[in-house]
């Protein structure tokens, strides 16, 4: 449709190249909704009549309902659009409707207007998978477990403390999403091709009927900048290494060494040829689907780090990452809150790990510490009674008053004292007097539920008062279209 400068049409296999038609799909709809917002304002500003906008705007009813499976010449589905509403409204009107306007702040608002509605799925998902971590958190705040450093046995700890530190993981991911909306939520449109416009459109008021909060002011700025999608595409790829690593959690504690927890049948798969297999697949996908979700962060940071300002072709593949992206995160978080939901956890076996391990040593060392050995001469009291404990294939309540007498090397304590202090030393009782902000500590947990408890409700708050933001502005810009086509 614009090729009057030069000669000749694109051969097949070049315009396939070239055109960004199979991408543009998911955008579609925004684009008409552009289109239509774009089209009131020029009829409110007098650069286009009544009659004009009223075929203009019928042409893009009929596309809305459509589905646009042309065989065409277009590049993109902004060139499409416009040829069907000039095909539709006839040239004296139709050919108005890309007055003021470019493709080049044309695709810059479509990518803002899928972005913003992904951000506020995305963030209703997470907020979701937080409450299913905070609501097991709750059922299990008496579960005690081993935590780990090293993949070794450190700590005795609770599995609650383990969900609650997934959950607030997700709570900073869900707050990047969050406050990023906020900037993509500005109106590139009427930016023009580079350096905008001298006929008098007006931008506030298309940015108000589409329902941003503001405008991407700068004209240059508006129709270059990508770090909008950057942006969006990195607080992905930092969502699923979080998610990654709690797949990784899962499948270690789901194998029959740990059986820590036992994946619900629903959300594994089995083997073509061994029977007995019970494989964690949607949990090492989520592995594997970070990557490529890295993989997107790459392309877009890659692309854009060396164009030069104002539009420039290269950019077209920067939405080619959005809806993949988005795709991948939001499909991740629903089939893990899933799982979460259905998992089970093996009480008794995360006891025995505890039971047949040494993660009560530090807490030991501080009920010395709390006699007034220093922590130094504690640590290598406790240090000597694993290694005797551990020579002997015991467990340290195991070990007899007489195995303490060599241990206390600078006689700190009296060696019965120090048996009475093991004996009396339980994974309870240390859960009981853990108290430090933030530890495993069973007041904590309690404390720490609570509070996140409150935090969901504002997120989610926000995040539906954002939809029913978009949702109403849709709603009055269809209104104002359909009456003036019934006037
Ligand atoms: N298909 C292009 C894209 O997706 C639209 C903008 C084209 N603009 C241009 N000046 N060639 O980025």
């Amino acid at each position: 449709m614009y090729r009057s400068r030069l000669d000749g049409k694109l051969d097949d296999v070049t315009l396939e190249f070239l055109s960004s038609i199979s991408d543009d799909e998911v955008f579609a709809q925004y684009d008409i909704l552009g289109s239509q917002a774009h089209t009131l304002m020029l009829l409110e500003n007098k650069i286009i009549t009544k009659q004009e906008a009223s075929k203009i705007l019928s042409a893009l009813e009929k596309i809305k309902k459509e589905p646009i499976s042309e065989k065409s010449e277009a590049e993109d589905i902004h060139e499409l659009i416009e040829s069907i509403v000039v095909k539709k409204a006839g040239m004296d009107a139709g050919g108005k409707m890309h007055t003021a306007r470019s493709r080049n702040d044309q695709v810059a608002l479509d990518m803002r207007m899928k972005i913003r509605d992904d951000i506020n799925m995305v963030c209703f998902c997470i907020n979701q998978t937080i409450e299913t971590l905070i609501t097991l958190a709750e059922k299990n705040s008496n579960v005690i477990m081993p935590l780990y450093t090293h993949m070794q046995q450190a700590q005795v700890g609770l599995f609650s403390h383990f969900l609650l530190a997934y959950a607030d993981a997700l709570f900073r991911d869900l707050d990047r999403f969050y406050v990023s909306y906020g900037r993509v939520n500005e109106s590139p449109l009427g930016a023009g091709p580079v350096g905008g416009t001298s006929i008098p459109i007006d931008r506030q008021s298309t940015a108000k009927m589409l329902g941003f909060k503001g405008l991407v002011e700068n004209s240059i700025d508006a129709t270059t900048s990508r770090d909008f999608v950057a942006e969006y595409v990195g607080n992905a790829a930092i969502l699923m290494t979080n998610l990654s690593r709690m797949a990784e959690d899962f499948i270690i504690w789901s194998t029959s060494e740990f059986s820590f927890i036992e994946l619900a049948d629903k959300f594994t798969s089995t083997s073509s040829v061994m029977p007995q297999k019970k494989n964690p697949d949607i949990l090492e996908l989520i592995r594997g689907k970070t990557a490529q979700v890295i993989g997107y962060q790459m392309a877009v940071l890659s692309n854009i780090k060396g164009l030069p300002s104002g539009y420039n072709r290269d950019l077209q593949q920067v939405k080619v990452s959005i809806w993949p992206t988005s795709k991948t995160i939001i499909s991740s978080l629903l089939v893990v809150n899933s799982l979460l939901k259905t998992m089970k956890i093996n009480e008794n076996r995360l006891r025995q790990a505890i039971d047949g391990g040494y993660s009560i040593s530090l807490d030991i060392a501080e009920a010395l510490v709390r006699k007034g050995i220093p922590f130094r001469n504690s640590h290598k009291i406790v240090g000597n009674l694993v290694q005797k404990a551990s020579n002997s294939k015991k467990s340290l309540t195991e070990l007899s008053p007489e195995d303490m007498k060599d241990v206390i090397v600078g006689g700190e304590i009296d060696p019965k004292d120090l048996h009475r202090i093991i004996q009396s030393t339980t994974p309870e009782y240390s859960l009981d007097t853990r108290k430090s902000q933030g530890s495993s500590g069973k007041h904590e947990q309690h404390r720490m539920i609570e509070n996140r408890k409150r935090k969901i409700q504002a997120y989610m708050t926000g995040t539906g008062k954002r939809t029913s933001e978009v949702r109403e502005s849709f709603e009055a810009l269809n209104k104002a279209v359909l009456s003036l086509l019934h006037e």
